[in-house]
């Protein structure tokens, strides 16, 4: 008789191994759902937020392999193997120290309601990994997916830009 083998979904999020047994939705995860409601609702990350559900305002987005995708729209199915960084996973794991790019958005008020902030620091954050001194308006280029109902926009890039002249600074005193 032929053994029946179940599909298992191997995530490593935050640095930690997740395996996620594929099934009916009813204890086990149905194909059909996507990365962000694994990670908030059986990971319980709900750091990143559900806005749209559709793919249009980026509030949850995460890192994925180094390039930030809008988890609303990723089936978990599909990221088998898959490296995650949310946003809980920025700050220094052993003493709760905040990221830099997070300390930024606290100390230049880049905020309101905060609610798409995960997503915006978590795009940025892709952003600065692979390029530590954008200009501006590469910056600007970067967030055109990520929306924010309190019109905090600019103190979002302000915000940014404020890690990126602080790194750059940082960098010239070690020269
Ligand atoms: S909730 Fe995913 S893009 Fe809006
Ligand atoms: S700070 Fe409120 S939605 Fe962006």
């Amino acid at each position: 008789m032929k053994e029946i083998t179940q599909k298992i979904i191997a995530l490593t999020v935050n640095g930690r191994a997740y395996e996620i047994p594929v099934g009916d939705g009813r204890t086990d995860m149905p194909e059909s759902e996507t990365l962000a409601h694994t990670l908030r609702d059986r990971l319980e990350l709900t750091g990143l937020k559900i806005g749209c559900d559709q793919g249009a305002c980026g509030c949850c987005t995460v890192i994925m392999d180094g390039r930030a995708v809008t988890s609303c729209m990723t089936l978990t199915m599909d990221c088998d193997g898959a490296d995650i960084t949310t946003i809980e996973g920025l700050a220094d794991r052993a003493t709760g120290e905040l990221d830099g790019l997070q300390q930024a958005f606290l100390d230049n008020c880049g905020y309101q309601c905060g609610f798409c902030i995960p997503g915006v620091i978590m795009t940025a954050k892709a952003l600065l990994n692979e390029n530590p001194e954008p200009t501006e308006e590469e910056v600007r280029e970067a967030l055109a997916g990520n929306y924010c109902r309190c019109g905090t926009h600019y103190t979002a890039v302000e915000s940014i830009m404020a890690y990126v002249d602080q790194n750059r600074k940082k960098r010239e005193e070690q020269v």
